[in-house]
């Protein structure tokens, strides 16, 4: 597939759009309920100023042929877990199904590995996110195992499946 998709750093002027792809259950339905439904313009423009303020910046617009399409971060631990992150994503529903989330992981990893040198980055995913694994799976994530009834997403006891890919300057 020819590549047209870029992560490109967030503006202040994202908001309104963003606000409008985020704005949907089967999305928030598959992420942290800090990823609120309803998903109000405020909320767009708080999100957007803290993905600013990191340095280096860790969080990114998708952006397909020029149009925001979604976000993607890397999220740094600290101590003893400093040189690992945690993924997550989001496509707008409206573009499932073309690769999108499949390359945008594709350049996060690599942005992960060569910019903030990261050793490892992990995802934990719900049982039913089918869509998603197979995105990681995709990009050489190794599944290390499912932790068992670890999560509850709108009244639900869920388990989470943990991937993992490791930088392979240390495999
Ligand atoms: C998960 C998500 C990012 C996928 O984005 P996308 O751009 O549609 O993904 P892609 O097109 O790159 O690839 C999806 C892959 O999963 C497969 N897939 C999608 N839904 C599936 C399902 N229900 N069962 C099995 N496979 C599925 C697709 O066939 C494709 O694999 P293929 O290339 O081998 O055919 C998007 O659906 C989304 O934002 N969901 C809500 C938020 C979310 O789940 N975030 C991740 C939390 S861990």
């Amino acid at each position: 597939m020819e590549n047209t998709i870029q992560l490109r750093p967030f503006k202040s002027s994202d908001a309104q759009r963003l606000a409008s792809i985020a704005n949907n259950a089967n999305i928030s339905d598959n992420l942290r309920d800090g990823f609120p439904h309803p998903y109000t313009l405020e909320h767009a423009s708080q999100f957007i100023s803290r993905t600013l303020s990191a340095d280096p910046i860790s969080i990114f617009a998708i952006e397909k042929d020029g149009e925001h399409v979604g976000n993607i971060g890397l999220h740094p631990e600290s101590d003893i877990y400093s040189r690992t992150a945690e993924l997550g994503y989001f496509v707008g529903e409206d573009y499932w199904g073309k690769g999108i989330g499949t390359e945008a992981v594709r350049q996060i990893v690599q942005y992960g590995f060569e910019t903030m040198n990261l050793i490892r980055i992990h995802a934990g995913v719900f049982e039913y996110n089918r869509g998603s694994m197979r995105i990681l799976e995709k990009n050489g994530f190794l599944k290390e195992g499912v932790s068992r009834k670890r999560v509850v997403k709108n009244g639900k006891v869920l388990d989470e499946h943990q991937y993992s890919i490791i930088n392979p300057k240390y495999a």
